[in-house]
This record gives structure tokens, sequence and C-alpha cells, in this order.
């Protein structure tokens, strides 16, 4: 087929070569974008008289045409085309003849791929936060439930000190929050309209930039058309900020796969969520949380290959940019799955808080506690953490926990003792003590679900 280019070269290239300079297959899914950005640069032109109103009208018409048969599937992507812009531009001249081949005044490919990545993009972030928000209504959901359910909390992977599930699930809330600023920050230095740049250094004609910027709903234009046709910092950005909040999940599920295992069984993932073994008939495997957890290596993956695909190339476009695509658009894609998956995953998990309230009794998590309950009776700290350690080794030696010695072993080691120690030492006190803003009590995670409630109205 004739090249769109043809003219000084003989637009006669190898298939092979066709093939692999082609970016049809992955940069269809931007038809929606490119046939809404060439409607605003039709109208632009017409109101600069650049082109007359009847072609504007013909242009149009012709583009609602082709997007309309487009989402009814009455019209085939060409996949000999090189690349989205190509083919719609083909098809309107196919359709409405001369008028067709007008549309291009004043733009470049550079600046119209430029605009259809960052309408695409922005759309894609405002679903994937209204993702994180229902992400976001699941935690708290859960958390609503289990405001006064006592678990260890960890570090280490070591029982440290007692905590409610509730507030180790808004923990995360918090980090999705995070998430959300990040998006939004994103998304508004994504916002600005590059078309007018054309190939990188303007255009002749009397165009209006901020006329076209918004008709597309962009807050303002890029200030320098080099810039504007080799910026790429939006697609990282976003992936930056996608890979974040990938890290977040990963870690979330890597709880979930240790909370839902036998040694933990703290959590019991819904059926939905798990999946069996071929060979072992007992198993009830994690797998979506695993899947999640191996993605978010891709992600970072697709930040590392688009920022190494950047970092050479000299202003303004080069044709290595066409690899943008497919590293942002999996990116994601591979974010909306993971956290379409995750969120019905948490609303159907049932928390075992027996099991975490047997494994919050043998931690030995209150001896903080008990230091602290002698450095209130006078003793230096250093002094009641060393006692506490020897306390914590008998017990250990005698297979007992803390509440099981008796005010006379404990007056062995320390005359401060009294009979008020083992209010102060039992477990549930010592999760209820830490009133603290953001601290472990569930007075503290209630107050911080009723603020989170109302953020997001839940
Ligand atoms: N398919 C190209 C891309 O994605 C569009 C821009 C082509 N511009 C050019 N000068 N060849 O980057």
């Amino acid at each position: 087929m004739a090249k769109m280019w043809e003219g000084v070269t003989s637009g006669q290239t190898d298939c092979l070569a066709d093939d692999f300079n082609s970016s049809i297959h992955f940069d269809k899914r931007l038809f929606t974008q490119d046939i809404k950005g060439s409607m605003a640069h039709a109208a632009m032109l017409a109101s600069k008289g650049i082109i007359s109103e009847e072609d504007c009208k013909l242009i149009t018409d012709g583009l609602a045409g082709i997007l309309a048969d487009l989402k009814s599937g009455a019209l085939d992507f060409d996949l000999s085309c090189e690349d989205i812009h190509m083919f719609v531009e083909q098809v309107l001249t196919e359709r409405i003849g001369d008028a067709g081949k007008k549309l291009h005044t004043a733009r470049s490919r550079n600046d119209q791929v430029a605009m259809d990545m960052r309408l695409y993009l922005r759309d894609e972030t405002d679903g994937i936060s209204a993702l994180i928000k229902e992400l976001i209504k699941a935690l708290c959901e859960q958390a609503e439930q289990h405001t006064e359910t006592i678990m260890p909390g960890y570090t280490h992977l070591q029982r440290a000190q007692p905590i409610n599930f509730a507030h180790h699930l808004l923990a995360y809330v918090q980090m999705l929050k995070r998430d959300l600023g990040r998006l939004e920050d994103c998304r508004a230095r994504m916002n600005v309209s590059p078309i007018g740049s054309c190939a990188l250094a303007g255009t002749t004609y009397d165009t209006d930039r901020a006329m076209e910027a918004e008709l597309l709903g962009f807050s303002g234009v890029c200030a320098n058309s080099m810039d504007g046709v080799s910026d790429r910092d939006f697609c990282l950005e976003l992936m930056s900020a996608l890979s974040i909040m990938m890290m977040h999940l990963s870690r979330l599920s890597e709880e979930l796969i240790l909370w839902s295992s036998w040694e933990f069984r703290f959590v019991k993932l819904s059926d939905a969520f798990t999946t069996g073994s071929s060979i072992m008939p007992q198993k009830k495997n994690p797998d979506m949380a695993e899947l999640i957890r191996g993605k978010t290596g891709r992600v970072y993956g697709d930040l590392a290959a688009l920022l190494t695909t950047l970092k050479g190339l000299p202003l303004a476009y080069n044709k290595d940019m066409q690899e943008d695509k497919e590293t942002v658009f999996d990116a994601v894609d591979t974010a909306k799955m993971c956290l379409k998956v995750m969120a019905p995953m948490i609303e159907t998990m049932t928390a075992l808080p027996q099991n975490m309230l047997k494994a919050s009794r043998e931690g030995f998590i209150n001896a903080t506690d008990l230091a602290d309950y002698l450095v209130k009776k006078g003793m230096p700290f250093r002094t009641a953490y060393k006692i506490s350690g020897q306390i914590v080794a008998l017990c250990e030696e005698k297979g007992k926990v803390l509440e099981d010695l008796s005010l006379a072993e404990y007056k062995g080691f320390s005359e401060l003792f009294g009979k008020d120690l083992f209010a102060e030492i039992d477990i549930r006190n010592c999760m209820e003590k830490r009133t603290s803003e953001g601290g472990a009590s569930s007075a503290a995670a209630k107050k911080q679900l009723e603020e989170l409630k109302k953020e997001f109205v839940i």
C-alpha cells in the first residue's frame, strides 16, 4: 500500500521493516482519544479560519462516524497501517474525500501522539484512583468489625506488642491514601496540552493552542514545543506512582499469604480467591495474593524499561519513544487487575480472632508493659528491662507465660511488684492502654476509622 509519507522517498519499505515499525497493534487502544483530539483540532482550525466551516463539519461528522463504527465493531482496525493516527486519517479520507486531508494542518504525529497519551493516561489515572478507593472501602469495612480483635503486632516477624486487627489493616489504608495523592499530583502535571508543538518547533499558522487545550479539558499548554513532543515524564511519574502502589499491594499480599498459612491461621481467604492443588487434596493456595506479589516485579520492570529507553535520547522526538506505550499500558493494566482482585479478596476474607488471641498470649508481647510497670514504680528503665528479660527467661524455662507466675515469684525479682501488676500485663489492657494518637488501642483505631469513613464517604 502507498505510504502517507511517500514523496521524498519511494515509500517502498520492506515488509519486515513495516512490521517492525508499526505500532497499531498496541496503540489502537488510543482510538477514542485520537478521534476526540482530532475533533478539537478541526474545531480550532475552523475557528481560526485555517479550514472552512464546511470542511470542519465534514471532518467532525466523519470522525464521529469512525468512532461509532470502531466502538460497535462495524469498522475493523487495518493492521497494515503504521499506527492509529495514520489509520484514522486514512479512513476519514476514504469516507469524506479531500476534506480529510486537511485535518493534519498545523500538527504532527509527534504532538498528536503525546496528546493522545496524556488524554488516555488521564482517564486511566482516574480509573485507578477509583479502584484504590474501592480497596480502601473494603479495608475499612473489615477494620470496622475488628477494632477489638487482639493480634500480635510484629517487628522482625517476631511477636512484639499487642495491637488490634483494625489497626493493622488501617496501616494499609494510609499507604493507599498516599498513593491517591501521588496519582493526583501526577495527573495535574500530565494534564497540559502538547498539541500545537507540531513536529518540534511549533507552527507558522495562526493557531489557538489554548482553545484546543480547553476543548480537551487540559488545564493549560506545554510552554516549550520541544519539551512538548519529547516529554514522557507523565508516563514515568504514573509508573513510579504505580510501582509504589504495587509495593503496598505486594506487602499486603505477603501478609495475607502468611496469615492464611497453617503456621498463623489468622485469616481464612474465601474459596473464591484461593485455588486447590492438583495433587494435594488438603491444599488451599493463596494464588491471587501470590500473583499480585509477583506482578509487582513486572510493574517495576515497566518503569525501568522506559527510564532506560529515554535516558540517552537527544531532543526532540525519536522513534524510540514509541516504546513508551507497551510499558505504560502494561503497568496500567496490571495495576488495575491487581486492585480489582485485591478489593473483593479483602472483602470476603474471614478473620480468625481466636487464633490471633492465642498467638498474642504466647509471645511475651506484654514484656514491655512488665518493664513499664517497674518504671512507673520508680525503677530506672534499663534495670526494669533487664529484670523483665530474666522473668521472660524463667517463664520460657517453665513453659509458662507472664500471667501464670505468682506474685511471690515476681517478688523474688523485685519488691516493687504488687497485685496491681496482673491488670497491667493483661493482654487486652496492654493494647487498650496505647491510647496515644494513631496508637494501637481500639479507641485510637475507631477514631482513625471514623476519619477515614468521613473522608471516603463509606
Ligand atoms: N507511532 C508513533 C509513536 O508512537 C507516532 C509518532 C510518529 N512520529 C514520527 N515522527 N514517526 O511514537
